[in-house]
């Protein structure tokens, strides 16, 4: 085996604890490295990000598959201080997004749809989920390219969707308009390779719970989310300045979500006027 297909094994390895058979002439292998050791960062290099390239990565990114082909994906990119300011209140306990060279807001568009129709006088005969559905997974899906954009150009991303707490406030803040909704922000910058700014590989379920072939089979597999506790504090005790007694992903995860969030997204989704019937 060659050196680049062990590293992707011993990622995989690490993410799902389980090692992955490869075929000897695996093609492609470097590109399926990348995508492997994908990590959220959260700290940068102070080198700033030519607005050019990002403009030519969104270039890639919108290059994505649409839905029906209805291009359904606008992306702000928040370059003016005081609306990088203004987002940056939003999200005060996540000084990273502040911090990070570049700020985009990636949003699902249903409004230039619906006015295809109005401009012919024609009814919008497809008012319900869908739509509001449609246009939000293709936004998920260029912003995946971006971060996969970015990567190639040596670049890291960090996902930020608690700019939607305060959704309103957000969308008066971009000047959305009606039918469009913010899907997540993204921070873009160089990675900084101070030894405790490396972002670690997060482990991920156990492919016996989340790869599925032909149906999806017993529903409540504990045993995997067991395991998965198990390698989760494994890999946290292991992480450089991990905390000395790493919690569960169990309880984290149902810690984080023991109070209530975004109780208001439903109400504002249909005051952008998307209905969602
Ligand atoms: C839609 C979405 C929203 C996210 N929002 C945030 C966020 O608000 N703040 C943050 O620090 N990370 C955010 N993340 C990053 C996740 O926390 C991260 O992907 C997860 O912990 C797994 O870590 P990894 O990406 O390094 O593998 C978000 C990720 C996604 C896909």
């Amino acid at each position: 085996m060659n050196n680049l297909n062990r590293r992707l094994q011993t990622t995989l390895q690490q993410r799902f604890g389980e090692t992955l058979d490869l075929p000897p002439d695996l093609p492609g292998a470097g590109d399926l490295l990348r995508i492997a050791e994908h990590r959220s960062h959260r700290r940068w290099a102070t080198t700033p990000l030519p607005p050019e390239l990002t403009r030519l990565l969104a270039a890639c990114a919108l290059s994505a598959p649409t839905k029906s082909y209805l291009q359904q994906v606008d992306i702000i990119d928040v370059r003016d201080a005081g609306q990088r300011a203004a987002l940056a209140a939003l999200t005060p306990t996540m000084p990273w997004l502040a911090d990070a060279p570049a700020l985009l807001v990636f949003c699902g568009n249903g409004r230039r749809f619906k006015r295809l129709f109005d401009r012919k006088g024609l009814p919008f005969t497809n008012d319900h989920l869908d739509s509001f559905f449609n246009c939000v997974v293709d936004a998920s899906m260029v912003m995946m390219n971006f971060i996969n954009a970015a990567s190639a150009a040596g670049l890291v991303c960090c996902s930020i969707s608690m700019l939607r707490n305060e959704a309103e406030r957000l969308a008066r803040i971009l000047q959305l308009p009606q039918r469009v909704v913010p899907v997540a922000g993204l921070c873009i910058g160089y990675p900084s390779f101070e030894a405790s700014a490396l972002a670690p590989l997060q482990p991920r379920l156990p492919l016996r719970a989340t790869f599925h072939v032909d149906r999806m089979g017993a529903a409540d597999d504990d045993t995997a989310i067991d395991d998965f506790d198990a390698r989760h504090v494994e890999a946290r005790a292991a992480s450089p300045g991990g905390a000395p007694n790493p919690r569960t992903w169990s309880a984290e995860r149902t810690h984080q979500y023991a109070t209530p969030q975004r109780e208001d997204w439903g109400r504002f989704v249909r005051s952008q006027g998307f209905n969602l019937k």
